[in-house]
């Protein structure tokens, strides 16, 4: 189902396998950090219904959230990958699309959300925090840029810091991290 995202004409829709091909061919200018993650076909095919597609009035791919709910964690949806072109930044997409994926993860019975970041990127951090997820500390991690992460995290040199809000609203895991 589309839903309109503000006053911009920018929707909403559940990704599918046909549109990797796309996403593939424009991915590289939605990412500011290298290496930037690779966009595993996989995802689309089997996670398409959590996850979803803004598209602006013209049908251009305008931002992209890749989540799932945790088959070993049901409780735990978990947002892969989220992006926004460029051209598209600060306009509320982002926003749009964690609601959105909020409300696909309570529809499945999970009650929060996880999402990683690199512990250097202030803009993935920023948009974060705004958005009212908050560092969590597993076992093992160590501050890194002011927040905990874990070291190497992939084996690849790459420190995880790992963030959590509840799948409610934003300002309801502000309250209850507060309490
Ligand atoms: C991070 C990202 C998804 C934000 O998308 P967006 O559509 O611009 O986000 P929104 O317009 O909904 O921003 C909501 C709020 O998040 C915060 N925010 C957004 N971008 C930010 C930035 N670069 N630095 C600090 N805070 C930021 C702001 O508080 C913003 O509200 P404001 O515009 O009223 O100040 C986008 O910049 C992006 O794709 N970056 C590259 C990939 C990435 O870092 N993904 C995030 C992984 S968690």
């Amino acid at each position: 189902m589309e839903r309109p995202l503000n006053a911009m004409a920018f929707t909403l829709r559940p990704l599918t396998e046909a549109d990797h091909a796309a996403l593939i061919d424009v991915f590289d200018g939605w990412w500011d950090e290298r290496p930037r993650p690779k966009l595993e076909r996989l995802w689309f095919r089997h996670w398409g219904s959590t996850s979803a597609l803004a598209v602006d009035a013209r049908g251009r791919p305008a931002g992209l959230v890749i989540g799932f709910v945790s088959p070993d964690h049901p409780d735990e949806a978990v947002v892969r990958l989220l992006a926004v072109p460029a051209w598209a930044r600060r306009r509320g997409v982002g926003t749009a699309l964690v609601d959105h994926f909020a409300g696909l993860a309570i529809a499945r019975g999970a009650v929060r959300i996880v999402a990683g970041a690199k512990p250097g990127d202030p803009a993935a951090i920023g948009f974060l925090r705004a958005m009212g997820f908050v560092a969590l500390a597993p076992p093992g991690s160590r501050p890194s840029y002011g927040v905990p992460a874990l070291l190497d995290a992939g084996g690849r040199g790459e420190d995880l810091a790992l963030f959590e809000r509840a799948a409610g609203p934003a300002q309801a895991a502000e309250d209850a991290t507060s309490s």
